[in-house]
């Protein structure tokens, strides 16, 4: 039985966020976000000329994403160089920046985004995705929504949001289910699941899940807020 959580917050609490953007003044557009000891910075350059000329398409921008783990972002040293994992993230955060960019408005262009973890501490791909969207905001691109990620699951018998590593790792079996929204759209872009889980409790993860991506959503705008009324005033 998991009945208190490790780090005592409650069942369906986020750990603390900071969010914001314009961190980056060589990209056209960047953010950072963290949530507890997880933190990801990306950054957003175009929309460019595609090169390789070979992957452009005529009728929208093609996005390229590369994730990265820093090596000093986990305990045991994240081996330089990109690996199976990373290009599986890289893959899934282009996958839902193509839902919420309209990529249709900038046909035969390539929008680069580059997104960097710096600490981690599980959720990492949600706090990737969820900064990748602030930096494309940030950059300007016409989107339909910004995106809000979060992961949620199960420890034990309990349904959490915003699991820590140390909960993914407990021994009593746990269930990972990062998901990321199109708030206003109500529309999923992301949805994995690691572990085994009843589907009625697929359902509470995904319920709760929601819920603070919601939250996740108002501080992502807030930090958009913050950022344009102090271009305003300078
Ligand atoms: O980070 P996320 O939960 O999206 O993806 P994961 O592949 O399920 O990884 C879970 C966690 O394992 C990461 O957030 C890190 O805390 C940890 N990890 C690690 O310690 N070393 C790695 N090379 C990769 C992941």
């Amino acid at each position: 039985m998991y009945e208190e959580r490790f780090d005592k917050r409650k069942f369906d609490e986020l750990r603390p966020i900071e969010a914001e953007t314009g961190i980056i003044p060589n990209a056209d557009g960047s953010a950072r976000f963290r949530i507890g000891n997880t933190e990801a910075i990306a950054a957003v350059y175009g929309p460019t000329e595609v090169k390789p000329k070979h992957l452009e398409k005529l009728d929208r921008a093609v996005i390229m994403c590369k994730y990265d783990m820093m090596s000093f972002s986990v305990p045991d040293r994240a081996k330089p160089g990109v690996d199976r994992r990373d290009m599986e993230i890289g893959e899934v955060i282009t996958n839902a920046l193509n839902r919420a960019v309209m990529v249709e408005e900038f046909p035969k262009s390539m929008i680069g985004v580059y997104v960097y973890v710096t600490q981690a501490d599980a959720g990492t791909r949600c706090a990737s995705l969820t900064a990748a969207s602030m930096a494309c905001a940030d950059a300007g691109l016409p989107m339909r929504d910004l995106i809000a990620a979060v992961a949620a699951g199960t420890v034990g018998d309990s349904v959490v949001l915003d699991l820590t590593k140390e909960e993914e790792d407990y021994e009593g079996g746990t269930t990972d289910v990062p998901i990321a929204f199109l708030p206003s759209k109500n529309e999923i872009v992301l949805l994995q699941l690691d572990g085994a889980v009843s589907r009625e409790d697929m359902k509470k993860v995904i319920e709760v899940g929601k819920v603070g991506a919601l939250k996740i959503y108002e501080i992502e705008k807030e930090a958009l807020k913050r950022r344009f009324s102090n271009e305003s005033k300078s």
